[in-house]
C-alpha cells in the first residue's frame, strides 16, 4: 500500500502513512499561466493499492480538479486500486434542489469520482449523510464527534451542557455528551436564504453552566457566532466551540470570539490554526 500525498492534505497524508506503515508518494503541483491546474505523481505506483489523500476545503474547485486529475493519472500509471481519503467533502451542502433548476452538486461530484476510477471514498462527517445511499461510489463516513469529546475531556472540560444546532444537531450533541457523560440539548437554527443570517433558540437552562457548542462545520461562522451569543445571553459561565471541519471563511473566527467564545477547537480534516485533534487514527482504521 502507498499513500499519495495530495496537494491539499500533506500533513494528514504524513500522519496516515505513519499509522499504516506505508510509504508516501509525493505530488508536484502548479498552476499554468492561464490558471489551469497541473499535477504530477512523483514515484512508482504500478500494481500498488493506493490511498489518495486530498481534502476539498477552499479553494474547493482547484482541490477537486487536482483530485480528479490525480485519481485518473494513478489509474493510468497502473495502481491496482485507488481509495480516496477526502477528509472534508465539499459540495455536500448542495444535497438537493432547493430552488428549481439547481444542480444537486454532491451527486455530480460523487459521479465524477467514480468516473476517474476511485473504488471507495473515505470521508469524515459528511454534511449530508442521507445522500450516501444515492452515491455512485461506495462511501465510508467516519464519525469524529467522539474525538472532539475526548479532546475536550483531556483539556479539562467537565460535565458541560452540550448544545448543537441544525438538522443533525440532536444526534451530534447526544454523541458528544455520551462520551463526556453529561447532558445535552438541541439548538433550533434557521438560515434566511436571502441574506444568510441565522436565528437560533434553545429550550434549556444554561445559567452558570459551562457550554460546549458542537457543529459539523464552521464556514462563515454565522451559525456559531449566533449560538455563542445565545449561550452568553442565557447566562453560560464559559463557552467552548468545537467543530469537526474548520473552514473559517473570512472573519469567522473574529465573529465567534467577539460573540464571547472562550475556546475554539476543530479536528485536522481542514488545515487551520485551531485543528488540535487528529482524525488520522480513525481514518487509518478504515484502511487497514
Ligand atoms: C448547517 O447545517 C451546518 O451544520 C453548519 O451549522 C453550517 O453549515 C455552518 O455554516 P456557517 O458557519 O456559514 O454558519
Amino acid at each position: 500500500m502507498k499513500v499519495v500525498s495530495g496537494v491539499s492534505s500533506a500533513d494528514l497524508a504524513a500522519k496516515l502513512s505513519r499509522f499504516l506503515n506505508a510509504p508516501v508518494v509525493n505530488v508536484e503541483s502548479k498552476r499554468f499561466p492561464d490558471g489551469e491546474s497541473y499535477v504530477r505523481v512523483v514515484g512508482a505506483v504500478a500494481g500498488e493499492e493506493v490511498v489518495l489523500v486530498q481534502g476539498l476545503h477552499p479553494p474547493q474547485d482547484t482541490h477537486l480538479t487536482q483530485l480528479l486529475l490525480l485519481a485518473d493519472c494513478l489509474n493510468d500509471l497502473g495502481a491496482s486500486s485507488i481509495r480516496a481519503v477526502v477528509p472534508y467533502m465539499a459540495y455536500a451542502r448542495q444535497d438537493r434542489r432547493f430552488r428549481d433548476g439547481e444542480a444537486v452538486s454532491i451527486l455530480t461530484v460523487l459521479k465524477l469520482l467514480k468516473t476517474v476510477g476511485v473504488s471507495e471514498l473515505i470521508t469524515v462527517n459528511i454534511h449530508s449523510p442521507w445522500i450516501l445511499e444515492k452515491s455512485a461510489v461506495p462511501v465510508r463516513n467516519v464519525d469524529a464527534t467522539g474525538l472532539l469529546a475526548s479532546y475536550l475531556l483531556q483539556a479539562g472540560v467537565e460535565k458541560p451542557l452540550v448544545l448543537s444546532p441544525g438538522k443533525k444537531g440532536l444526534e451530534m450533541a447526544a454523541s458528544v455528551a455520551s462520551v463526556m457523560e453529561t447532558d445535552y440539548a438541541h439548538v433550533e437554527s434557521r438560515r434566511n436564504l436571502e441574506d444568510g443570517r441565522v436565528s437560533v433558540s434553545v429550550d434549556a437552562d444554561l445559567g452558570g453552566r459551562e457550554v460546549v457548542l458542537v457543529d459539523d462545520v464552521i464556514s462563515t461562522g454565522e451559525t456559531m457566532a449566533k449560538c455563542v451569543e445565545l449561550a452568553r445571553r442565557k447566562g453560560a459561565a464559559r463557552v467552548v466551540v468545537a467543530a469537526v471541519h474548520g473552514l473559517f471563511v473570512g472573519s469567522s473566527v473574529e465573529k465567534i470570539t467577539s460573540a464571547g467564545a472562550d475556546l475554539v477547537m476543530t479536528t485536522d480534516t481542514v488545515p487551520n490554526p485551531y485543528a488540535v485533534a487528529s482524525v488520522a487514527g480513525l481514518v487509518a482504521a478504515q484502511l487497514e
